[in-house]
C-alpha cells in the first residue's frame, strides 16, 4: 500500500462520524450534503454506468424510493462517470426497462467524493466505486456504512429495513435485535446498575429473558 493509499485509509469517515461536505454536479445539477440537512440521506456508489448489476440495481434502487421518501429518507447515487453518461444510462434504463430513476446521480469525475467516503478500494479496482452505501441521519451524522464488491448486487429490503432500524433507535433509545423487522419487539438498553437489574425483573413491559437481556412492544 503506498504512503498516500495509507493516510487517506486512516482518515476514512466512520460510523459516527460527521459526513464529509461536498458541492458536486449531479443529473439534478448541483447539490451540496448540506441541502439534505433535515432529512435523511442513503448515498450509495455503482461501479460504471451501463454495466449489468448496476442497472438491475437502480431498478432496484428506484422502486424502493417511495418507501424511502415516506422515512423522510432522501437517495443519492455517485459513480466516476460523467453527467452525459449517467443521463444517458437513465434514459436507456427508461427505454429498455420502463423505469425512470427520480433520484440525483453525482458525476465524480476527480474523484473527490468517492476518496473522502472511501468508495474505492484499490485491492478490487483502482478505478471505480465498489458498491457503497452510507447512511446519514438529518444532523449530517453517519450512522451505518456498507461495502459490497462489484461483482454482488445490494439488497435493497435490507436498505430499507437498516433506515426503520436506525430511526427507530434514534427516535426511541433501543436497539434491535437479529433480523428486526418493523413491529417486533426491540431490544432495552441493558441496566447499569445491580438496582436496575433487579427492578427490570417486575417490569411488566418487558419480556425478560435475563438481566441483560430484555425486549419490549414499541407502543407508537
Ligand atoms: C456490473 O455492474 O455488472 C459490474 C460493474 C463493474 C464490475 C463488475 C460488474
Amino acid at each position: 500500500m503506498s504512503e498516500q493509499t495509507k493516510e487517506q485509509a486512516a482518515s476514512l469517515p466512520r460510523i459516527g462520524d460527521p459526513a464529509p461536505q461536498f458541492a458536486v454536479n449531479t443529473t439534478h445539477g448541483p447539490i451540496k450534503l448540506e441541502d439534505y440537512k433535515g432529512s435523511w440521506l442513503v448515498l450509495f456508489s455503482h461501479p460504471a454506468d451501463f454495466t449489468p448489476v448496476c442497472t438491475t440495481e437502480f431498478v432496484a434502487f428506484q422502486e424502493i424510493y417511495p418507501q424511502l421518501k415516506e422515512l423522510n429518507t432522501e437517495l443519492l447515487g455517485l459513480s466516476v462517470d460523467s453527467v452525459q453518461s449517467h443521463i444517458a444510462w437513465v434514459r436507456n434504463i427508461q427505454e429498455k426497462l420502463g423505469v425512470k430513476v427520480e433520484f440525483p446521480v453525482i458525476a465524480d469525475l476527480n474523484k473527490e467524493v468517492a476518496t473522502k467516503y472511501g468508495m474505492i478500494h484499490p485491492g478490487e479496482s483502482t478505478t471505480e466505486t465498489n458498491r457503497a452505501v452510507f447512511v446519514i441521519d438529518d444532523n449530517q451524522i453517519i450512522k451505518a456504512i456498507i461495502y459490497y464488491p462489484l461483482t454482488t448486487g445490494r439488497n435493497m429490503d435490507e436498505i430499507v429495513r437498516l433506515v426503520k432500524a436506525l430511526q427507530t433507535t434514534a427516535n426511541h433509545q433501543v436497539s434491535t435485535p437479529a433480523n428486526w423487522k418493523p413491529g417486533e419487539k426491540v431490544v432495552v438498553p441493558p441496566p447499569s446498575s445491580q438496582q436496575q437489574a433487579e427492578e427490570r425483573a417486575n417490569d411488566e413491559e418487558l419480556e425478560v429473558i435475563d438481566w441483560y437481556l430484555a425486549k419490549k412492544e414499541l407502543k407508537e
